[in-house]
């Protein structure tokens, strides 16, 4: 069974991880919940442990189940890396190199396909500091599922509202069937 790792980050729509982690089951993927410490603020380790069936990994220094750290565990055992919903926070941090909880360790040392899918207001998705860190991203081979228009954390409608979770698990799909021709041939 191919496993997919669920990165999920500070977002408003970090919620919506729900309905993509039910979408990727019911494809029958294995997912693994990674939590940043601060998207506990928007969802809760219990219900992603429910829908996941798997416990989330959130503390980098909790004992490791194996003798091997979490995050490189989670590195190795992943077919596909997803953060959804990414943060401006997590695209530069990994844009940067920066490694200071388990999500950026696992991202870091993955060799799998990684995908984000952003989601933010719409002034930070179009803040030239952001975008440059998405482009630099994306030349290094990672892989982007654009926002779209929709109601905002703010109040506002603009560009920046996670993509679909359908549209999502439909793009993981593809990504995978991508790399899984990618080794076999
Ligand atoms: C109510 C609320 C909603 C937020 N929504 C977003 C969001 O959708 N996208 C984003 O990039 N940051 C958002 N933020 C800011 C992030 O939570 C903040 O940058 C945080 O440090 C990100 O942490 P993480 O990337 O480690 O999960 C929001 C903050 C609050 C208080």
């Amino acid at each position: 069974m191919e496993k997919v790792i669920l990165g999920i980050t500070a977002s408003i729509a970090a919620f919506k991880c729900c309905d993509i982690i039910r979408l990727l089951r019911k494809k029958g993927y294995a997912v693994k919940c990674v939590m940043t410490p601060n998207a506990e603020k928007f969802v809760t380790r219990t219900t992603l442990e429910t829908l996941s069936g798997e416990t989330v990994a959130k503390d980098m220094f909790e004992r490791p189940e194996k003798m091997c750290p979490g995050h490189i565990s989670l590195a190795e055992e992943a077919d596909l890396m997803l953060i959804a919903p990414a943060t401006a926070n997590i695209i530069g941090k990994i844009a940067s190199g920066i490694c200071d909880d388990t999500l950026t360790c696992a991202v870091c040392a993955a060799s799998c396909p990684t995908v984000f899918a952003p989601a933010m207001n719409d002034k930070m998705y179009n803040n030239p500091i952001v975008r440059d860190k998405m482009d630099y991203l994306a030349e290094k081979g990672y892989y982007f599922i654009e926002p779209v228009e929709g109601a905002l954390a703010c109040g506002s409608v603009g560009m920046g509202h996670l993509a679909p979770p359908e549209k999502i698990v439909e793009e993981v799909e593809k990504i995978l069937l991508c790399s899984r021709t990618a080794n076999n041939g």
